[in-house]
């Protein structure tokens, strides 16, 4: 029979327990067999059934390098077959975005920064154009251009998570999230129908144009710090039929758009807004842009509230599926991300820490991981877990998923005093 003697009281370890950046690190289970090549201070003490410490509490494992061999054959002799070890160090900022950087540096398809931030501007300069009421044609032209151009990328780009923007302030967030989602449409729509590139970029410009009636709600309500009264949500709530009027008046009528535009608050259950549709006769646009909607409202951080991981998004995207979501649409987003989604910070169980740079396509726990190399962080080192069947991932640290686009603040209105009547 196996004993347990190096677990804690409680199974703490197993469940997703997050590390604060700076934290104290991590606790991690490690098989013995992988012991010799780990790193790490023993969490717990580890004791022979008689009670006799084999390892106490604190002692870094690389003290006993030459005779690991023997205090392993003892532990298995008593019938141990893992230890936890706390993993003390985390990745700082810095380290962080140095491997981002990396990230980026080797991965040329994915949607540039440049264009990113050329298409947030243009969202920017749309909601600015129809607050000031000279929305035009030629406006609705350009965002069709750039959804011609985001299409060609996400047909390429199989990193979408990494090309989505973190949000500076209150003014941008509308603007990048409309990005956000127009990418995270089209990838989702992408991969539910695989070479349809024309309705994928017919959801990419819904995407770009799904919050467009929000240019219609008054700022103070829009950039509120925090939850909306009742009478507030009432008022926002017309952001859809707003959105859908204002299409039309620009010369869109295409029915997938203005089905993203008008039908992305609705809910699988009849429970949203504003028609109140029900399950499959809610369009497929409109439910696939619900998803990326709320999960990047969810991983988005705002004055007053932090981000969620990828990870935490997906499983209460997944909970709240045929409620809220389309359960196809909402599994999709776990298939396509994993379950260490892109930007995840994870221990492996040999100790070491690394940055997941892409899913694992079926496997949904073996990932890409590109490594922290403390010596020679010149040279990224990643890790395919689906070729070591000896690692596993044996802890989530945390998370680093969106890119800081650092643009310059758009020169948009900001005060309700100077907000045009609706
Ligand atoms: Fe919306």
């Amino acid at each position: 029979m196996r004993r347990d003697l190096a677990a804690p009281e409680t199974e703490l370890m197993e469940d997703e327990t997050e590390t604060e950046e700076g934290g104290e690190g991590a606790v991690i289970k490690v098989p013995l067999d992988t012991l010799y090549k780990s790193h790490g201070v023993v969490a717990y003490d580890i004791k022979t059934n008689k009670g006799a410490v084999i390892l106490p509490a604190g002692v870094d494992i690389s003290l006993f390098e030459s005779s690991m061999e023997i205090i392993v054959d003892k532990m298995r002799e008593e019938g141990i077959d893992h230890v936890y070890l706390n993993v003390p160090q985390q990745l700082s900022e810095t380290d962080i975005n140095e491997i981002i950087d990396k990230v980026y540096a080797g991965n040329a398809e994915i949607i540039s920064k440049e264009k990113a931030v050329t298409v947030i501007k243009g969202v920017g300069s749309m909601f600015n154009a129809i607050r000031e009421e000279d929305i035009s044609t030629d406006i609705v032209n350009q965002m069709s251009n750039m959804s011609a151009d985001l299409t060609e990328d996400l047909v390429r780009n199989p990193q979408v998570a990494f090309s989505l923007g973190k949000v500076q302030d209150a003014d941008e967030y509308t603007f990048v999230h409309s990005f956000n989602v127009a990418v995270l449409t089209g990838y989702l729509t992408g991969r539910i129908h695989q070479g349809d590139r024309d309705y994928l970029q017919r959801v990419v410009m819904g995407g770009l144009l799904h919050d467009m009636g929000k240019a219609k709600i008054p700022l103070d309500i829009l950039h509120k710090p925090g939850p909306l009264s009742t009478e507030e949500f009432d008022v926002m709530k017309k952001h859809p039929n707003f959105g859908v009027a204002m299409a039309l008046k620009t010369g869109v009528h295409d029915p997938v758009i203005i089905d993203i535009i008008g039908g992305h608050h609705e809910k699988w259950s009849g429970k949203g807004y504003p028609k109140g549709s029900k399950g499959l006769t809610i369009p497929e646009s409109a439910r696939i842009s619900a998803v990326a909607d709320v999960f990047d409202a969810l991983t988005a951080k705002r004055v007053y509230k932090n981000s969620m991981s990828s990870r935490n998004a997906i499983t209460m995207i997944l909970k709240d599926s045929g409620a809220h979501f389309d359960a196809k649409v909402a599994r999709e987003l776990l298939v396509s991300l994993g379950l260490y989604p892109p930007g995840s910070i994870v221990a492996l169980s040999d100790g070491r820490v690394g940055f997941v740079v892409s899913g694992g396509g079926k496997d949904l726990v073996r990932p890409v991981i590109l490594m922290k190399n403390e010596k020679e962080i010149d040279i990224p080192e990643f890790i395919d877990l689906k070729n070591e069947p000896n690692l596993c991932i044996a802890q989530y640290i945390g998370h680093s998923e969106k890119r800081d686009l650092g643009y310059a603040r758009l020169s948009l209105p900001t005060k309700p005093a100077e907000r045009r009547p609706l």
